[in-house]
């Protein structure tokens, strides 16, 4: 049954390839997807993530952290220009900084991040090689909202990915984002469609 809220307004923070990035401008393609990105937002210059989101005609921010005297004032102008934008989410994909108590606050519940592993295993940067090196037969992805912790919030979803024999952290990775791909698109269109609530960490599709 199509939707009947407005489209949501999806800012997207993103710090390497992008690839995440991609499948949910080509997925907000269709007007029956739910969501549109209104912007896209980097912690560093030079990226393909950026570039896509260029290619593409969506509007682009850089704030690093060396331009700011503290990461404080850092986290506050990241929260503000995101906030310019009036997002309805705000989707972490591939964003590799925590975001402060300033951005949590402003967009708490509403914060999506995407790792790949399945949490609350291999949290952090290194999820990929910590499951290869740990020698589990399965990992993935998961897509959660964001809270206080690292890769700890309550989840959305996980897509469960095999460890082949002959995996390096390359060919796993990159089996790990073909999955995280479409995780994140079909969960994204839902929220945005469907709404979501969070109840004791549970979190449920519909308003
Ligand atoms: C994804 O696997 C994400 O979960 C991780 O880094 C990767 C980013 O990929 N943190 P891309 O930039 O979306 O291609």
């Amino acid at each position: 049954m199509p939707s009947t809220r407005k489209p949501q307004r999806l800012v997207v923070l993103v710090s390497g390839a992008g690839t995440n990035l991609q499948a949910l401008i080509d997925a907000a393609q269709d007007p029956a997807y739910g969501a549109t990105v209104v912007a896209v937002g980097a912690d560093r210059d030079d990226i393909e993530g950026l570039a896509r989101a260029e290619r593409a005609g969506i509007p682009t921010f850089v704030r690093q952290v060396k331009q700011f005297t503290s990461r404080e004032h850092w986290d506050r102008a990241l929260a503000d220009t995101v906030a310019a934008f009036e997002p309805d989410l705000v989707v972490l994909a591939g964003f590799m900084k925590l975001v402060g108590e300033d951005f949590l606050d402003r967009f708490a519940g509403r914060t999506l991040n995407t790792h790949p592993a399945l949490c609350p295993s291999f949290p952090g940067t290194r999820g990929p090689a910590d499951a290869l090196a740990y020698g589990v037969k399965v990992t993935g992805a998961t897509l959660f909202v964001v809270d206080r912790g690292v890769d700890t919030g309550p989840i959305v979803a996980q897509s469960v990915v095999a460890v082949e024999d002959d995996d390096d952290v390359d060919t796993l990775h990159e089996r790990i984002k073909v999955a995280e791909r479409s995780m994140l698109v079909d969960n994204v269109g839902r929220l945005a469609r469907e709404g979501f609530t969070i109840t004791d960490r549970k979190v449920r599709f519909g308003a």
